[in-house]
C-alpha cells in the first residue's frame, strides 16, 4: 500500500526514563525503512510550542540504544496545559507539515496527546515512565531499568544494615503508584513494603511487621515506602519513636531515573517505536485507538473507536498485582483508554491513534 505519511514529529516529554533512547532510535529507524520523514522535536510539548525541532536520520542515532535520559531533552510544558498553547502546538505541526505526532512519556504525555488531537493534530503514544502507571498498559519504558536499579541499591544497603543490624527505611519514586515499590519491595525481601494504594496502618504494617521479623530471628529490617505512600522520613522518625531502634533513611530518588536502560527497556523500546510509525502510517477510516498487546510473545492488535472519555479516565492498575484497575484519583487524567481488567503478568503496550488528516 502506498504510505500516504510523509513526515511525522516525535518528542519525550514528562520524566525522563531508561529507553527513551532507544524508542526515538527505533521510531526514526522505522521512518527511514518505511520512507517517512522523521523530526525530532526537543524539550517535549514545549519545543512544539516554540518550533524547537531538529530533522532525525539514521545516523543520528547511531549508538544511543544503550545511553539513558533522552537525546531530545523532555520538559513538562506549562504553557501546553493552556487552549492557547495546544493552538500554537498545533500550528507548529501544520507549519512544519507534520502528519503526526509520536510522544513517549508518561502519562502527562498521553493527556497532552488527547490534548493535541484535539486540535486536530493525529497522534500515537508510546508508554516510558518508571512508574508504570499508565493505564491498559502492562509496562512502561523505563520500569525495569529503575526497578533494577533500586534493588542494586537496596542490597547495597542490606549488607551495611544486617552487619550493623540496623534498619533501614528506602523511599521509592512512583508518584502516586506503588508499582515499582510493590516490585522493587518483593524483589529483596523486603520486611514491609508501603505503597499509597493501600492505606497505611503503621502500627500493623509496619511496627507489627517488624516485631514479627525480629521473633523470627533477624537482626535487620528493610521497610520500603513508596513516595506517594507517606515520607520515609517521618515513618523512620515513628519506628525510633515506637521501638526504640535507630533506623537510617535513604531516599534513592532521580538515581532511579538514569542508567543505561536494560536489554528488556531495549527491546520493548525497540518494538514499540517500530509499531508506532507501523501505524502511524497504517489507513485509518474512522477515529480509532491501538492498543497493542504481548501475549505468548507475539503481538496482538486491539483496535476500536476511540473513545473520549476512555482516554480521560481517571485509573491507575492496582499496585498488588491484582487483575483489576483501581480508580485512585478520580483527578487523575491518563490519555489512555481503558477497556478491561488486564492480568498484571502479561505486558501490553498501548498505542493512541487517530487517522492522519491527509488519509481522512
Ligand atoms: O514520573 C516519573 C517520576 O520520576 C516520578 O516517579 C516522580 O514522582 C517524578 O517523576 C519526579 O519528577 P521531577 O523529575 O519533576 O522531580
Amino acid at each position: 500500500m502506498a504510505n500516504a505519511v510523509k513526515r511525522i514529529g516525535v518528542l519525550t516529554s514528562g520524566g525522563d526514563a531508561p529507553g527513551m533512547n532507544a524508542a526515538i532510535r527505533s521510531v526514526v529507524r522505522a521512518c527511514t525503512y518505511m520512507g517517512i520523514e522523521c523530526v525530532g522535536i526537543r524539550r517535549g510539548y514545549n519545543g512544539l510550542i516554540n518550533g524547537d525541532f531538529t530533522v532525525l536520520q539514521n545516523d543520528n542515532v547511531a549508538h544511543i540504544i544503550n545511553r539513558g535520559g533522552t537525546i531530545l531533552y523532555t520538559a513538562r510544558s506549562d504553557e501546553f496545559r493552556t487552549l492557547e498553547g495546544q493552538k500554537k502546538a498545533a500550528a507548529t505541526c501544520k507549519l512544519l507539515g507534520l502528519d503526526g505526532i509520536v510522544s513517549i512519556g508518561g502519562d502527562g504525555s498521553f493527556r497532552g496527546l488527547v490534548e493535541l488531537a484535539k486540535q486536530g493534530i493525529s497522534v500515537v503514544g508510546v508508554p516510558a515512565t518508571i512508574d508504570n502507571d499508565i493505564v491498559c498498559t502492562g509496562y512502561t519504558i523505563g520500569y525495569d531499568t529503575a526497578a533494577n536499579t533500586a534493588v542494586e541499591a537496596i542490597d547495597r544497603l542490606r549488607d551495611t544494615m544486617q552487619s550493623h543490624e540496623r534498619c533501614s527505611v528506602v523511599e521509592v519514586m512512583g508518584r502516586n503508584a506503588g508499582h515499582l515499590a510493590l516490585y522493587v519491595g518483593l524483589a529483596t525481601g523486603a520486611t514491609a513494603v508501603l505503597v499509597p494504594e493501600k492505606p497505611v496502618d503503621f502500627d500493623r504494617d509496619v511496627i507489627d511487621r517488624i516485631r514479627q521479623a525480629r521473633l523470627a530471628g533477624n537482626t535487620h529490617f528493610m521497610i520500603i515506602v513508596a513516595e506517594g505512600a507517606g515520607s520515609a522520613i517521618e515513618i523512620g522518625k515513628g519506628i525510633h519513636e515506637e521501638l526504640g531502634l535507630d533506623p537510617r533513611v535513604t531516599i534513592l530518588g532521580h538515581i532511579q531515573r538514569g542508567g543505561t536502560p536494560s536489554a528488556r527497556d531495549r527491546v520493548m523500546a525497540s518494538r514499540m517505536g517500530y509499531h508506532a510509525v507501523q501505524d502511524a502510517g497504517r489507513r485509518q477510516d474512522e477515529p480509532r485507538h491501538l492498543r497493542t498487546g504481548r501475549s505468548d510473545g507475539r503481538h496482538r492488535y486491539h483496535r476500536g473507536p476511540f473513545h473520549e472519555e476512555g482516554a480521560q479516565r481517571a485509573a491507575v492498575r492496582g499496585a498488588a498485582g491484582d487483575d483489576g484497575h483501581r480508580q485512585l484519583n478520580p483527578d487523575k487524567k491518563i490519555g489512555a483508554c481503558c477497556t478491561a481488567a488486564r492480568p498484571f503478568s502479561i505486558p501490553e503496550q498501548l498505542f493512541r491513534h487517530l487517522p492522519f488528516p491527509s488519509l481522512s
